[in-house]
């Protein structure tokens, strides 16, 4: 039976992890930053030495395939693929794993010269993990990009997104032309760690994910008066920042006790203006995050955080603004696609189960132009956007042969 090289796939994960490694382990690689340009270069090389066509899309999609150079209307590929930008400090797997194997499998299929009907393509998606806003890459590809919104893009520290795509040799405002022709993608798979603990505590090699999280992102502004902090009475505050941290607290109770037990929040990112010791807070501002798989739920929880917002505002004389930034919908995965990934694991010989995947993922937008599915494995502990994100070796072999078998079977 053809199966992958783990040797050759653990060679080009580790290269890869090199591009933006950090002495302790781990890797800081931002999409369209020096390190992942050089990461996007060495990828190339090596679509190109295994003998597949590569090419780069307009969004900065990098792309490799068998026997096409270019996506078409009139010849669907069966496609994989993943990211190779991480977070901040994150691990060398989360993205990494799906695009290294889904080459690997190309090969494989190319060297054994295995029969597929359709061509086979591996992408890897810019931006999935939304430094400027996420899943930039396959929202062009599937025409979901929000085109008058281009220029304003920006990182959290303020960096546009025009000019770190300048830096890297492209023009932002040309990426929407990344939309791919109608029926060009013939079905989407994606191999990933699981990133959360479920696999790994039922002691099951294979996740066959049936959907995959919707995330809500709101910026939330607290606005109250600065004031000096050794003179003004305790009860004369408006503090701008207390009023974020009370707000913070009680939507992560909200969450937990009306989300359904499958939704989950997450304040990531807090300021204080002026942010100095002597003064008062005038204003604190966060973005919080929702996510679920059920998009009812969703909506409602939303609906109950700005009230809460609201609430807290009045509570502590200040003002409040509630600005969304972003949102997904929750993404079922194809039947057919699932059922393909449980027929490659018999044939390889792997238990299987299906879950709903709590990360968002490309695949979420391919969802919407193609039958679209994953494939997880185990991740070590649960542990993910960590440096110390691990899965076993032998665990990302089956995952990579099950990605294989799937893929053939699309083909076919
Ligand atoms: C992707 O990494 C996510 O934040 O779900
Ligand atoms: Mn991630
Ligand atoms: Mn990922």
């Amino acid at each position: 039976m053809i199966a992958v090289s783990l040797e050759r796939l653990r060679a080009r994960l580790e290269a890869l992890a090199g591009f933006g490694g950090l002495p302790g382990g781990g890797v800081t690689r931002p999409c369209w930053s020096p390190r992942h340009e050089e990461a996007r270069g060495w990828l190339l090389g090596e679509l190109r030495a295994a003998g597949l066509e590569a090419w780069v899309d307009p969004a900065g999609n990098v792309f490799g395939a068998t026997g096409v150079g270019a996506l078409a209307a009139d010849r669907p590929v069966v496609l994989t693929g993943s990211h190779i930008d991480t977070v901040p400090e994150g691990g060398i797997l989360d993205g990494a794993l799906g695009v290294v194997a889904g080459l690997e499998c190309l090969e494989t299929v190319r060297q054994a010269g295995a029969a597929h009907r359709l061509p086979l393509a591996v992408a890897a998606w810019s931006d999935e993990e939304g430094r400027y806003g996420s899943l930039f890459g396959s929202r062009a590809f599937t025409g979901r990009l929000d085109v008058e919104r281009i220029p304003e893009m920006a990182a959290a520290d303020g960096e546009r997104l025009v000019d770190a795509m300048a830096r890297a040799g492209f023009d932002a405002r040309r990426a929407p032309e990344a939309r791919a022709p109608a029926g060009a993608v013939a079905a989407y798979v994606e191999l990933h760690i699981e990133q959360g603990p479920r696999l790994e505590e039922a002691g099951l090699p294979i996740g066959v994910v049936d959907s995959i999280v919707g995330v809500r992102r709101t910026r939330v502004v607290f606005t109250g008066q600065a004031d000096h902090a050794g003179t003004t009475p305790m009860d004369r505050r408006r503090d701008g920042f207390l009023a974020a941290a009370e707000y913070a607290l009680r939507a992560r109770d909200l969450v937990v006790r009306r989300g359904g037990g499958r939704s989950v929040t997450n304040v990531g990112v807090v300021s204080v203006h002026p942010g100095v010791s002597n003064i008062v807070p005038a204003r604190g501002e966060l973005v919080h995050e929702m996510r679920s798989p059920d998009a009812d739920v969703l909506a409602g929880l939303a609906r109950e955080c700005e009230a809460l917002a609201r609430r807290t505002a009045r509570r502590r004389r200040v003002a409040v603004e509630v600005r969304p930034l972003s949102a997904t919908a929750p993404a079922l995965c194809a039947e057919r696609v699932q059922r393909a990934v449980e027929a490659a694991c018999v044939t390889v010989g792997l238990a299987s189960t299906r879950l709903y995947s709590a990360a968002g993922h490309d695949a979420q937008n391919l969802a919407a132009i193609a039958d679209a599915g994953m494939i997880f494995i185990p991740s070590k502990g649960g542990r993910s956007h960590r440096v110390d994100e691990m899965s076993d070796w032998e665990a990302i072999e089956r995952g990579a042969n099950v990605l294989l078998h799937t893929l053939l079977a699309l083909a076919a």
